[in-house]
């Protein structure tokens, strides 16, 4: 029965399935955070302990993840309640988290969507014309929600797999080429290649590993209910833990690749144009819009070219992402209130859309210094950001592990997934023991350094810090309340309630 579920209407197969939990992983976290993270904390070194992390903790974190929804064939709420019902309160942190997350996320789209389609023109020393006309901003934005929602509006057989079996094997194809050019350019590749990942011990320290653990977290899309709402949509067919082996390998290696590609071509823009590295913007959103149609376009047309296809690949990665976190607040809507799936997707595609305009215009004020419009001194992408990075996932996939952890139990879960045709052989005790002890404390540690950081940013009270914190745990409570109150002992329905239609 459970396996005629999934195949009407959930991931067809395996590879369907793998396809789109890596496109949900696979997204500006590895294109443009994880090259840049890598180059500041110690090269190599934090590249060996990025994998550490991804195969002992990353990896672990998504099996509970995948199986919590696997098993429930549910939304997160009704999955946690199945659990325990007193749990489900869990479940609607894991849909309002993505839910924020879209928000802002989609802003950035819309930058990859433009400085793709501008790449021919050239968009150097555009970032700022472009952040600063709020409106082109908002346009653009809506266009990359639109290419979503299309997507997430056919359905996860009709949409999400088919979309993600087209763009991933193209995301990587395009990712290759981009690395074989840029390492053939020859001036300055080496000197990338060794500011990218020579290991330099002396900026390695504990601070190296909470970030290397937190990128993983990120970049495996994990304590944002999206693994929890594409596992709801697999069958007994699908073994978990070898797909969860291939989603790591295939997120890992495209963040490793990234990196070759964008330090080499950087170095080999600033020795051609004698400019001094040191001085060019080489993290976050002036890597990324900046400093890399730069070094694109002093190449001449070729260049062009290769910033078309460089930014396309960003949309896609982009889009593949944020069409998982769309759908999983979408999974609930049509669940909950038995209603057609183009009508919750585009529901909740315009709620988003309407946050995301104050988002776009506190950005382009950022980037253009035009004027201020902040919460707690941060423009509203950094703000969303933080709240949801900093203080929900890590809670949220804290609660995955411990959910599966103390209340099934790793004996049931082990048990369970075995009897799925899952193997673990003589991992199984220290699975166990990595599930309910280890993840559990390392996620814990990494929520309280994150709260710590925020609180005393370099060694000093900060009150904007404190503001976040309070509102992030305010908003937490609140959302326990509401369970409690209007959802415990309420129908939240299952994928039957559309996948059996
Ligand atoms: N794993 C994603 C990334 O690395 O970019 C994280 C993510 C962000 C997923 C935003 C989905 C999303 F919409």
């Amino acid at each position: 029965m459970e396996q005629t579920k999934s195949k009407k209407g959930g991931f067809t197969s395996a590879i369907g399935f793998i396809l789109a939990a890596a496109g949900s992983a696979v997204g500006l976290g590895n294109l443009w955070a994880f090259p840049y993270k890598t180059a500041e904390n110690g090269g190599a070194v934090f590249v060996f302990l990025y994998v550490a992390c991804v195969l002992l903790i990353g990896a672990v974190t998504m099996i509970c993840e995948i199986f919590i929804g696997r098993r429930a064939q549910a939304n997160p709420i009704t999955a946690f309640k199945k659990i325990n019902k007193n749990l489900g309160w869990i479940g609607l942190i894991a849909i309002v988290v993505p839910t924020i997350i879209v928000c802002y996320y989609s802003v950035l789209g819309g930058y990859t969507v433009r400085f793709a389609t501008n790449s021919f023109w050239g968009n150097a020393d555009n970032l700022g014309d472009f952040a600063g006309e709020s409106w082109q901003v908002i346009l653009f934005t809506a266009i990359f929600m639109a290419l979503a929602l299309v997507v997430v509006m056919a359905g996860v057989k009709g949409g999400i797999e088919k979309a993600s079996k087209v763009l991933m094997p193209a995301l990587f194809i395009l990712l290759v080429a981009v690395v074989i050019f840029v390492l053939c350019l020859g001036e300055g590749v080496k000197e990338g290649l060794s500011y990218y990942l020579i290991p330099d011990f002396s900026k390695v320290s504990f601070s190296t590993l909470l970030a290397a653990l937190g990128q993983a977290f990120y970049s495996l899309s994990l304590g944002m209910g999206a693994m929890i709402v594409y596992g709801s949509y697999t069958g007994k067919e699908i073994n978990i833990v070898k797909s969860t082996g291939m989603i790591c390998v295939f997120d890992t290696m495209v963040a490793l690749l990234a990196g070759l590609a964008i330090f080499p071509a950087v170095f080999h823009f600033t020795s051609k144009a004698g400019i001094d590295t040191s001085t060019l913007d080489l993290n976050g959103i002036m890597l990324m819009f900046e400093t890399l149609p730069k070094v694109f376009e002093s190449i001449g047309y070729i260049g062009n070219i290769i910033e078309f296809f460089f930014f396309a690949m960003v949309v896609i990665a982009a889009v593949t992402s944020v069409i998982s976190i769309i759908e999983v607040a979408s999974q609930f809507v049509i669940q909950k209130f038995k209603i057609s799936r183009k009508i919750a997707a585009g529901a909740i595609t315009l709620i988003t859309f309407a946050v995301s305009i104050p988002v776009s215009i506190s950005l382009g004020y950022l980037l253009t210094g035009k004027a201020q419009m902040t919460i707690f001194g941060l423009d509203w992408l950094s703000f969303l950001d933080t709240v949801t990075n900093t203080i929900f996932m890590p809670i949220c996939a804290l609660l995955s592990c411990i959910a599966v952890g103390w209340f099934i139990g790793p004996k049931q879960a082990i048990n369970e997934l075995t009897a799925d045709g899952n193997k673990f052989g003589k991992l199984e005790g220290f699975i166990s023991v990595m599930i309910k002890f280890v993840v559990p404390v390392l996620i814990a540690v990494i929520e309280v350094f994150g709260v710590v950081e925020l609180l005393f940013p370099n060694g000093n009270f900060d009150a904007n810090g404190l503001g976040i914190v309070l509102v992030s745990y305010l908003l937490f409570g609140l959302l326990i309340g509401i369970y409690f109150l209007f959802i415990k002992e309420r129908e939240t329905g299952t994928n039957a309630d559309e996948l059996l239609k």
